[in-house]
């Protein structure tokens, strides 16, 4: 007998054991052969059904019994049951995680904070900011809650536009410190959770840069790395086109004996982004400073990387000007010089470089466009790219630059208006009220406009910009003439930081010496000074941003245009789900106002005021038929509701990204 038979004997041996299993003529003989067990099974399976199954049974009498429909069914229900709710488990967290809201990325949260580096602190007394300054001043971004910080450019450069002409993009200027330096200001900045921005310069490089010196000496690599193109040694115009910062975009180059291309100044060459080595050597420039660890770039004057290559005059805005008198940027519809097609295919081919070293979580690179075409908002928002294809996060909102020309409510609403109409669904807005190339709003609105306009600012959904100053309300200084002669482009606005009463307002103190002069105002208008004030510009912007990164109504929620007149802004926020609403309310004019807000039925009758510009209103309960504000006063209320204004007015509203909030079961998903 085989093993197997011996054993299969023994397990009916053992049934034998089971009283049970003993048929009328005493019990199973183990010595049956094959298929007279089988019968003997067979005829069990008729006799014994009502027997109950024993530990230790045989397969062959488990299968009886596991077929018969009392444990069949069951056991089939249970699995179908098991099945479907792990089924259904699944989809649940799919619909969840596919509905639920993405949290903020670092770049929407924080407001981005623009350090003009030569002017922000001057570590080494020579009169000229740099990077260990920047490094000593960490403290002064954490007091403001601020997270993302760009800094101006700081590669090697001869300084003709102050660093927007690279001489070595892999470089520090030696006024600015080294790239050690550099390397410990970004560890610095990512130790105390701080992001850092850098400026991009595609477009051109410095005269000075090693390209150009090979590409003048028709270097066979570098030869068409810049734009050139014969011309007249005398009258140096092959085509119409102007510099933006006015006369000819062409200059004569004596080595080559050719003109090449500036679109700024003449020391700053046009890169020839149709050339593929030069499109390369961008690329190897951005991963440099990714490798770093840089968090983002704010990529400088992207509408002009690209430019017809037929060299034909563009059109005159007056074509009966005479073309001698054609010398200025507006002089000129840009039709050949800005915006040329190809040039959407360049960033997304940079973002796609930056994707690459945004895998890591908490690593995401970002991207800001400087881009601006006032009456063309629609090539503007070009920048966001498409759903499908990224381009930058956002491009630049310069409308509120214009806030100056008109003190009115309405003005700002249309500002306001001009970039949420035409944004793409779902994307990003972000405001600029100031930057190194504008006059400070100090000086341009008045000083009694700082705070309404830092309110407005830090109220709106979306990114803030705030120019370094902004937050102290920084004016600009009185440039004399023969400043103004060392500086080709007018800079009031950059001048050194105002940190305290001391010697050069604090920001340096080894020497008497400040690269431009320090605003006489210093002494009452400075970091320390306000931060012992808690009514100070200072205390509010810190208030205000630390109030709108704590509040899901300022941070991602609706934002609803509620009024609007020749004196007043007033617009609210709300988040679905959250009762808590703030209503804002923001004089721009020239006198005070009483607002009447009756006709809004979602707002309660008695309206609180949570922080004012004006310390008079603080904590003051209007009717919501009467809301007082002074000429440059801006208000924030809080208030609760059951109501919420952005259901029934869609039109009127906007959100980027709606929260996930179910209002049957009261489900607010947050981050
Ligand atoms: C941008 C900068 C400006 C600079 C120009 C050329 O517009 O903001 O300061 O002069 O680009 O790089
Ligand atoms: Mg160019």
């Amino acid at each position: 007998m085989s093993l197997k038979e011996d054993s299969e004997n023994m397990e009916l041996a053992e049934c034998t054991k089971n009283p049970g299993f003993q048929d009328s003529d005493g019990g199973v003989s183990v010595e049956q052969p094959a298929e007279q067990r089988l019968s003997t099974v067979v005829r069990l399976d008729s006799e014994y059904k009502q027997l109950e199954p024993f530990a230790g049974m045989p397969k062959e009498v488990l299968l009886l019994y596991s077929s018969q429909a009392r444990y069949r069914i069951p056991r089939e229900v249970l699995f179908w049951l098991t099945l479907s709710c792990a089924l259904a488990l699944v989809a649940v967290t799919a619909t969840v995680i596919a509905l639920s809201p993405r949290c903020l990325q670092w770049w929407q949260v924080s407001p981005v904070y623009q350090v003009y580096p030569r002017s922000f602190k001057d570590s080494d007394g020579d009169g000229v900011g740099d990077l260990k300054g920047i490094q000593e001043q960490i403290h002064h971004f954490q007091y403001l809650n601020i997270k993302s910080v760009w800094i101006s450019p700081f590669y090697r450069s001869p300084m003709k536009d102050f660093g927007y002409d690279v001489e070595d993009f892999r470089d520090i200027d030696p006024r600015f410190g080294t790239m050690k330096d550099f390397d410990e200001l970004l560890a610095k900045m990512h130790s105390n959770g701080l992001k850092l921005i850098m400026d991009f310069i595609p477009n051109h490089t410095s005269d000075r840069h090693r390209w150009f010196n090979l590409s003048r000496t028709r270097d066979p690599h570098y030869e068409d790395y810049y734009v050139w193109t014969d011309c007249n040694a005398t009258s140096q115009r092959p085509n119409n086109w102007v510099s933006v910062f006015g006369n000819s975009s062409w200059t004569y180059d004596e080595v080559r004996e050719q003109c090449y291309l500036h679109q700024f100044l003449k020391e700053q060459p046009d890169l020839n982004f149709r050339n593929l080595h030069v499109r390369k050597e961008i690329i190897d420039i951005l991963v440099f400073w990714l490798k770093k660890g840089v968090d983002g770039f704010r990529m400088d004057a992207v509408k002009h990387i690209l430019e017809a290559s037929h060299l034909r005059d563009e059109p005159q805005v007056d074509p009966d000007k005479p073309p001698e008198l054609i010398i200025n940027e507006w002089d000129l519809h840009h039709d050949y010089t800005t915006t040329q097609l190809g040039l959407h295919d360049l960033l997304r081919e940079w973002r796609a470089e930056m994707n690459v070293y945004s895998r890591e979580p908490g690593r995401y690179r970002f991207m800001v466009t400087e881009s601006y075409d006032y009456n063309e908002v629609g090539k503007t928002m070009m920048y966001y790219g498409t759903p499908l294809v990224k381009e930058s996060d956002f491009p630049f909102n310069f409308y509120l630059l214009d806030l100056p020309q008109n003190s009115s409510g309405s003005w700002v609403q249309h500002l306001v208006n001009i970039w949420m109409n035409n944004m793409p669904q779902g994307q990003w807005p972000n405001w600029v009220v100031g930057n190194h190339d504008k006059p400070r709003i100090a000086t341009s609105v008045g000083q009694g406009y700082v705070r309404v306009i830092n309110m407005l600012l830090l109220t709106l959904p979306g990114t803030p910009t705030t120019y370094y100053g902004e937050e102290i309300g920084m004016e600009n200084i009185n440039i004399t003439d023969s400043q103004a002669n060392v500086n080709p482009v007018l800079d009031p606005q950059r001048a050194p930081m105002q940190w305290s009463g001391d010697v050069n307002a604090g920001f340096n103190n080894k020497t008497n010496i400040t690269w431009l002069p320090v605003h006489p105002d210093y002494k009452s208008i400075n970091v320390e000074v306000q931060k012992r004030d808690e009514r100070s510009v200072l205390a509010q912007y810190r208030f205000l941003n630390t109030l709108r990164q704590a509040e899901l109504a300022l941070s991602r929620g609706w934002f609803c245009y509620i009024h609007a007149d020749e004196n007043v802004f007033s617009f609210l926020r709300e988040f679905d789900g959250l009762r808590k609403a703030f209503l804002v309310v923001l004089n721009f004019g020239k006198e005070a106002a009483i607002t009447d807000l009756s006709s809004v039925s979602e707002l309660p009758e008695k309206l609180e005021v949570l922080m004012s510009t004006m310390q008079a209103s603080d904590g003051r309960v209007f009717h919501k038929s009467g809301i007082v504000t002074e000429e440059g006063e801006g208000l924030l209320i809080q208030y609760s509701t059951h109501t919420r204004f952005n259901p029934s007015h869609p039109g009127a509203c906007y959100i980027s990204e709606k929260a996930c909030y179910l209002e049957v079961v009261d489900i607010l998903y947050t981050c």
